[in-house]
């Protein structure tokens, strides 16, 4: 293949960082030494490279670690590499937020001025940022730092957040939250990051938790702990079970999908497993990038051997032999703790050729990480961008059961989901089915933050009411009345004070025209600017569309575009209104994915509810 290459070459520390990644080459045709009389006889690479094409995310990250951004020549040895050409991996690199294709400092600082920190202080850290170091984006601390905006780092309950990326050898990317003007000083001046606050966890050790029985008090690195405290259990059992077994429990469990779309885990898995032919592939989507979102980040942090054992679960139920943990690059701390977790269970012989001893059960997991894109938590933009390819949506049908990671029969579950297994295999579906309401079974997670006394990670058996949960976090702030909740995140939708008795159930929210979707509950108090808030919500579905199909892309522009005229007060707000319905109903119709088809509702809720922007409450 003719790849295309320029005439840039990558550094010795580029070159070191892609080998590092992907082996040494083998040969010149792969940008190695060239022999002669081998490379003269025969090509290598090929096809062959092209097959580790899955590998592009991770080479560009391990750039990025090392060197901080993209070059030209860096892309043009990548080609050699994976054979592929260099426009591609141009278009995959420079599609992720977190990747540069233009030389940036070695640290990076990215503020949070999503909703929940725009709520706690965020626009007051930024203004004192660019009055001390200068605009977003420019070089600061001598060219050797850099500060930018960032969406929602999903540490809204510590709001407000940073991500603190460093390149370099030895260096390690870090989150602080609740974070001080002199703690952002810091780690853009020198080279520590100061230490996040302690997790919120308000319900930790309480005995009637399910999800979060272990959270805050297991030790996170420790496998022995984890066992102690009834970790592999639920394997074991579901080893003795056997697969068939394992999915019909689930099924009589009820169990649906925490991850946003409720959908059955049991009838996914049974897809799974009835697919003629494999290999299959089981994939734990801990992208959590829906604003307001944490929950997912609770559990990988502070749990990480439960997400381990539960997709080893999926794994044999489905008769996989690979599961993939696809997290976001926002959540270093998680990513660590995973890739920790993960060795020490290989090692204990709970991952690997003969699982828990069991011949025949082999199951091992892959550690991937995202790169910036709230895109890549839509199932198929994740397989894509694991695949290697920009974190674009697939038209479906096809549905990742049948054709899924590398075009193979593949289940993909949200964390959270995933960890409800271990609680349905270990007590049995009857027990399980025995918590909640009808059509929501078992315990939900709420990641509760804004004007609240007690924000944080809520476990509530479905069908407690919003109000319960809103009092459980102690309610508003003494002299401050509720004026609105965001439920179920940026795709989800206002609720006013008077909906406050809406069970949390997947049908109760619904009777209000309201989603539960990743468990956001949002407050505001009569303090919050919310059109601004709805102002930034719009912004987000502009920035994070990934651009592939014409409602969304122009979709969310243009509501972004009406909400500000109206803002200014000198729009025809009639005009206005119906252009928002309109662009609504366009993305709604004609969007290919979840992203456009919700991009709206909060909008809409906003104007419908709360009268915001001119519209009739
Ligand atoms: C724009 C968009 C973003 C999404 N982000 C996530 C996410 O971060 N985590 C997640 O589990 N599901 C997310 N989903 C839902 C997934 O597509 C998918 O339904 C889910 O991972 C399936 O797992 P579950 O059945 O266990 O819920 C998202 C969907 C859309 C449309
Ligand atoms: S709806 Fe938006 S995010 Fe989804 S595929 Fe279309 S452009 Fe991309
Ligand atoms: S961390 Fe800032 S809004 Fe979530």
């Amino acid at each position: 293949m003719d790849l295309h290459l320029t005439d840039a070459t990558a550094t010795a520390d580029e070159r070191a960082a892609i080998d590092a990644c992907l082996g040494a080459p083998e040969s010149g045709w792969e940008g190695g030494a060239r022999d002669q009389a081998r490379d003269g006889r025969f090509a290598l690479g090929g096809r062959a490279a092209r097959a580790r094409r899955h590998l592009l995310l991770p080479a560009l990250h391990a750039l990025r670690d090392r060197v901080g951004w993209v070059s030209e020549g860096a892309v043009n040895y990548l080609a050699l590499r994976l054979t592929v050409p260099p426009a591609e991996i141009f278009g995959v690199a420079s599609f992720y937020a977190l990747f540069d294709t233009k030389p940036v400092p070695p640290t990076v600082v990215h503020v949070c001025d999503d909703i929940a920190c725009m709520n706690a202080g965020a626009g007051e850290r930024i203004a004192a940022l660019e009055r001390t170091h200068g605009l977003e984006g420019q070089p600061c601390a001598k060219g050797r730092a850099t500060w930018k905006r960032s969406p929602c780092l999903g540490l809204c309950e510590r709001a407000p957040a940073a991500l603190v990326q460093r390149a370099g050898e030895g260096r390690a990317d870090s989150t602080i939250a609740p974070v001080t003007d002199a703690q952002l000083t810091e780690a853009i001046e020198r080279d520590t990051t100061p230490p996040r606050a302690a997790e919120a966890l308000p319900q930790r050790g309480e005995p009637d938790l399910r999800l979060l029985r272990r959270v805050g008090v297991v030790d996170p690195a420790s496998l022995a702990d984890y066992r102690r405290r009834g970790g592999y259990v639920a394997l074991a059992r579901a080893l003795e079970l056997g697969c068939e077994r394992v999915i019909r429990e689930v099924s009589e469990a009820e169990l649906k999908g925490r991850g946003g779309a409720a959908f059955p885990t049991g009838r996914k898995w049974a897809a799974v497993a009835a697919t003629p032919e494999g290999p299959r592939h089981v994939v734990c989507n801990a992208d959590e990038s829906e604003p307001g979102t944490f929950k997912d980040r609770v559990l990988l942090e502070e749990d990480p051997f439960a997400v381990i054992e539960a997709l080893t679960i999926a794994g044999f139920a489905v008769n996989a032999e690979q599961g993939w943990i696809y997290v976001r690059a926002e959540y270093p701390e998680a990513h660590e703790t995973l890739a920790h977790a993960i060795a020490e269970a290989r090692r204990a012989g709970l991952l690997g050729d003969a699982v828990m001893e069991h011949r025949g059960v082999r199951f091992d997991i892959e550690l991937r990480r995202g790169a910036g894109a709230y895109i890549c938590g839509e199932e198929t933009a994740l397989l894509e961008s694991i695949e290697g390819y920009r974190g674009e949506p697939r038209n479906k049908p096809p549905f990742p059961v049948t054709h899924g990671l590398f075009g193979r029969p593949t289940a993909v579950n949200n964390v959270e989901t995933l960890v409800n297994v271990l609680e349905i295999v270990a007590g049995g579906a009857l027990a399980y089915a025995g918590l909640g309401v009808a059509d929501s079974r078992g315990h939900k997670l709420f990641c509760v933050s804004g004007a609240v006394q007690r924000p944080g990670l809520y476990e509530l058996p479905f069908g407690a009411t919003l109000r319960a949960l809103l009092e459980r976090a102690g309610g508003t702030r003494p002299g401050r009345t509720l004026r609105a909740v965001l439920l179920g995140g940026a795709a989800g939708s206002f609720v006013t004070p008077d909906q406050l008795d809406v069970p949390l159930t997947f049908d109760g929210t619904r009777s209000i025209a309201a989603s539960l979707g990743s468990g956001v509950v949002m407050a505001f108090d009569d303090t919050a600017d919310l059109e601004a808030i709805v102002r930034r919500i719009a912004r987000f579905f502009r920035d994070e569309s990934c651009g592939q199909c014409v409602p969304c892309r122009v979709g969310t522009v243009r509501q972004e575009e009406s909400l500000h005229r109206l803002a200014c007060g000198r729009a025809d707000r009639d005009a206005e209104l119906v252009l928002l319905d309109e662009l609504d109903r366009a993305m709604r119709d004609a969007s290919i994915c979840g992203l456009g088809q919700t991009a709206a509702i909060a909008v809409r809720s906003a104007v419908e509810k709360l009268g915001l922007f001119g519209g009739d409450a």
